[in-house]
């Protein structure tokens, strides 16, 4: 079949030579692409940005490790996420594009949209949410942010991407129903609802296919399915094979190789393995989103406002705080006290993740340097612990004396750099060993103690009891001191709601049996029941629920009516603080005969309200509330029958409740055969029968029994037969052990450890070619002499 293209930009494309459309089809360097000018083709600058630019103009890396311009650090995703509101969302975000356009920066590689499958992945901090509906709005509300100043949005990372371990090389095993209901979920409202300028793919496999290359993801579903019209780019690294990338709706490979790849692509038209008419189409789609892009980038360059920013970047970060226990009503804290600030986080923030996120501030506040401008009777500080996880027994007795001398203990915890980052999972669930060890000598001092949380995930709470009160400020970003102090102080009444469930131990997550991946393959067994899906379905018991938080004031619901557009509710202040509530609409299927979780976010609306005041609140209908994705039709479905219709403060709190008959669709049950595991939500033990069923194909054969492949990771090579391949890994491990003693998060050795053995053409840009990556590949099998023999051909041919 020919293929048959339209160009709208035909007048450059049918001047440029074969070699310079394959150049620009890839990076030059780390942040930009091929200029051409001649054509008028500019470079397009992409740059790192989530929560706020990290625009480098020395030597680059995606890792966070060189500098970059000072920018604006805000709340991280997993943050401003507890806000559950759009509008701040778009706020910050026009903020974070006003920065691009100063720095001169085309495209913000922005917002991390993958679902929190499990509360170990190591980059769940640059997440919203573990339900695709809160993660959609607030993706769509950053991307319209992003564009309305004119750079690209580029929500990543596309898809089933939850995993940081083997990132580059772990195959996400998912069935349809789950990829549609969870993983693409998000996207597809961020596409639909903002049409962002541009999509990364992944580093990971799905199902077999790597999402660079992988066909069905990036031409059906995104774009004829979604409609998505700009351009895919690949992660930094992820594309395994260019030319199959490019063949299957990839457009620009990132970072450059100095050619390499360029020259394969070229190879392929030239023998036919490739139509150059696609090529055309792939350069067409980049050049019709990206030029006018560069234009307005180019025309609104100006300084931003570094003190604006910083305001809004308080504002946002207090919208975002979330009060989890508030026993006595021990806040709002009364100022006439003498407080014992305790806890090294209170002199030096923990603030943002670490990894290709990472921000260089443009000024940072410590509790400690803004505290003075509140007026405490007395302030005491101690550190408490130190960040390298160290038991240190001087501080604990200094924090218990300065404890037992004050009204009131603040005290301030969480996970340290070390405990996530892009690169690495966690562990565990638990805070560091010598902050438990220092909340238990405090609480033993003084039962008045309210626990700050820095943490850009869950961590269990096993000494919840023994405090009086608890605020997760998350990762609060550069102005996040002030904003919690305003909170604990009243000044901020606090009304962010968790993004996502906090089990009580890490033992009773769906995932945990799966999670990671083992060997070569990320079996995602749990299905569709992810987060509140599994525990509210199954009934276990959790510490707190998704969507919870607390108010200094209370919010009563009335007055429900549903009718066939949506609902409407009444919700009053009933205390004595002004503030804002967030109500969500949850809807349950009575008596399903298609398995489903027991219920499934479908609404929220955020509303302020001053004491005694009541706001109507309406939460209209969409034409996916009822619905569920028929793997056989391939269409969304709505089953008929009897549906409640739930206004909830949180996942386990419904307050208002209506019943109502819902026609529909016709088609037929997908599952021909009983899955147990699926219809009750005990998915805890998936066996390989009803995996395989939901799947509709056998489990790939994930493990490590025959030779190393060019997509196997370095921390493979513990596999390996050949006494070269067992020496770097032994090499490696040790350098790995070092740093995890040191206590810090080493990117540079975690990125090796993970990365395929591919990965060597785009690190050493362009030395190692893919010949020399296959010569590489039989030495570390065992192969010296033939390997040996490869890579000097490959390298001499360059091939
Ligand atoms: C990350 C991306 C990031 C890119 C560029 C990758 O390692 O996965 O999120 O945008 O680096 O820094």
């Amino acid at each position: 079949m020919r293929y048959k293209v339209e160009l709208k930009n035909k007048n450059i494309i049918n001047k440029m030579t074969l070699k310079e459309k394959a150049l620009l089809l890839s990076g030059k360097g780390m942040w930009k692409t091929y200029d051409f000018e001649a054509y008028g083709i500019p470079a397009f600058f992409l740059s790192d940005g989530p929560h706020g630019m990290r625009t480098q103009e020395g030597q680059g890396d995606w890792l966070g490790i060189n500098k970059s311009k000072a920018a604006t650090c805000f709340p991280t995703a997993a943050t401003i996420a507890n806000s559950w509101d759009p509008e701040l969302a778009e706020e910050v975000a026009s903020a974070l594009g006003e920065e691009a356009v100063s720095f001169g920066v085309d495209m913000i590689l922005g917002p991390g949209m993958n679902i929190k499958r499990s509360p170990l992945c190591g980059r769940n901090f640059e997440y919203f949410s573990e339900d695709p509906y809160l993660a959609g709005e607030l993706g769509a509300a950053y991307v319209k942010g992003i564009q309305s100043k004119g750079p690209a949005a580029c929500p990543k990372h596309f898809a089933v991407n939850s995993q940081e371990l083997r990132r580059m090389s772990n195959n996400s095993v998912v069935d349809e129903r789950t990829l549609r209901e969870i993983y693409t979920a998000a996207f597809e409202t961020t596409v639909k609802k903002a049409a962002p300028k541009a999509i990364m793919s992944s580093y990971n496999q799905i199902n077999g296919v790597y999402a660079n290359e992988n066909q069905d993801l990036l031409q059906k579903l995104l774009r004829d399915t979604f409609g998505f019209h700009g351009i895919v780019v690949s992660d930094w690294g992820a594309s395994n094979d260019h030319t199959e990338g490019v063949r299957c709706g990839s457009n620009l490979e990132m970072p450059g190789n100095s050619g390499t790849t360029a020259k394969e692509l070229v190879r392929a038209v030239q023998k036919g393995r490739l139509d150059e008419k696609i090529l055309d189409k792939r350069i067409d789609e980049i050049l019709t989103t990206m030029l006018p892009v560069h234009q307005l980038v180019e025309m609104g360059k100006k300084s931003f406002d570094a003190e604006e920013h910083h305001k809004l970047a308080r504002k946002a970060a207090a919208q975002s705080i979330v009060l989890l226990k508030n026993q006595d009503n021990i806040l709002p804290l009364s100022e006439n006290k003498t407080v014992a600030v305790i806890g090294e986080f209170a002199e030096k923030a923990r603030y943002q993740g670490a990894g290709s996120s990472l921000v260089n501030p443009t000024k940072v506040e410590n509790i400690m340097d803004i505290i003075d401008g509140y007026s405490f009777k007395k302030v005491i500080y101690e550190p408490g612990y130190h960040r390298n996880q160290k038991t240190d027994h001087r501080l604990l007795e200094c924090a218990k004396k300065a404890a037992a001398e004050a009204d009131t203990v603040l005290l301030f915890v969480g996970l340290d750099e070390a405990s996530e980052s892009e690169g690495m999972d966690r562990v565990h669930m638990k805070m560091p060993q010598n902050q438990l060890e220092l909340i238990n000598a405090v609480t033993g001092m003084n039962t008045e103690t309210v626990v700050i949380v820095s943490a850009g995930s869950v961590v269990e709470m096993p000494w919840i009891r023994k405090v009086k009160a608890v605020v997760h400020g998350y990762l609060g970003g550069q102005a996040g001191a002030s904003a919690m102090l305003d909170v604990i102080t009243g000044k901020t009444n606090p009304s962010g709601k968790l993004n996502e469930t906090y089990p009580i131990c890490y033992e009773d997550t769906p995932a945990y049996a799966y999670y990671p991946g083992k060997e070569r393959n990320s079996e995602y067994r749990e299905g569709l029941y992810v987060g509140y899906r599994y525990y509210d379905t199954v009934k276990k018991e959790v510490l707190f629920p998704f969507g919870y938080g607390l108010s200094y004031t209370d919010f009563t619901y009335s007055d429900l009516s549903v009718s066939e557009k949506g609902v409407s509710f009444c919700i009053t202040n009933t205390g004595n603080f002004a503030g804002a509530e967030i109500a969500q609409l949850y809807i349950e299927k009575e008596a399903p005969e298609v398995f489903r979780p027991v219920h499934e976010l479908k609404g929220f609306s955020k509303v302020f309200l001053k004491p005694g005041e009541t706001g109507r609140i309406e939460i209209p209908f969409e034409e996916r509330t009822f619905a569920y994705f028929n793997v056989q039709t391939g269409e969304w479905e709505i089953e008929e029958g009897n549906y409640k219709i739930l206004i909830a403060k949180n996942s386990r709190e419904c307050v208002l409740q209506e019943n109502v008959y819902q026609k529909g669709t016709g088609a037929k049950n997908p599952y021909k055969v009983h899955l147990s595991e699926y219809e009750t939500g005990h998915v805890e033990q998936v066996s390989d029968d009803s995996y395989e069923k939901l799947l509709g194909y056998k489990i790939p054969d994930g493990a490590w029994n025959g030779e190393l492949e060019k997509n196997d990771a370095f921390c493979q090579l513990y596999y390996a037969k050949g006494t070269v391949g067992r020496i770097i890994y032994r090499i490696l491990d040790k350098m790995m052990k070092k740093s995890e003693k040191k206590g810090e998060a080493n990117l540079d050795i975690l990125f090796f450890y993970n990365m395929p053995f591919r990965g060597l053409i785009n690190t050493t840009h362009g030395i190692f070619t893919s010949g020399m990556v296959d010569g590489f590949v039989k030495i570390v099998n065992g192969h010296l002499l033939t390997g040996l023999g490869k890579m000097l051909w490959s390298a001499i041919a360059r091939k």
